[in-house]
């Protein structure tokens, strides 16, 4: 099961989202917003990050006007490895090199069909699993600490 939240500014992008995750049939569960009035990032950010540190979820995608604040947000849960991304190449070595479990797209940044294929991509991308990553990932989570 993954989680999807938005603000304000990721509202219309996590709604055509949700429509492409349930065509293919992902599970998911929509943490907010909903609707476009205004509202503050990280109380969607955080409950959905929480939700991935805790193991309510495997993983999170969040999704802000510039992805920018959900991710420095969630990046502050402990456990959580959260990866902005605006293009396909990042979307998929953020899961080879660092297992990212949180996705953040800019909702005001990047068009729908890109934040799609963005998510797919992240989605179906396992982590290499390479010792030289998973090291880098060890110090990187030791910061937790
Ligand atoms: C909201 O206007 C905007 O600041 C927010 O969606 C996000 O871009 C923050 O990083």
């Amino acid at each position: 099961m993954i989680a999807i939240a938005s603000d304000h500014g990721g509202f219309a992008m996590k709604q055509f989202l949700m429509q492409r995750l349930a065509d293919k049939g992902i599970p998911f569960e929509d943490l907010g917003c909903y609707s476009e009035d205004s509202v503050d990032y990280p109380v969607y950010g955080v409950k959905a990050a929480r939700g991935v540190a805790d193991g309510a979820y495997e993983r999170a995608v969040l999704i802000c006007g510039t992805g920018i604040g959900m991710s420095m947000a969630a990046n502050k849960v402990p456990g959580v490895r959260a990866a902005l991304c605006a293009d396909c190449y990042s979307a998929q070595a953020t899961r080879e090199h660092n297992d990212s479990n949180v996705l953040c797209l800019g909702g005001r940044t990047i068009g729908p069909e890109l934040a799609w294929k963005i998510l797919d991509i992240w989605l179906t991308t396992p982590f290499s699993g390479l010792e030289k990553h998973a090291r880098r990932i060890g110090m990187v989570m030791e910061l937790d600490d």
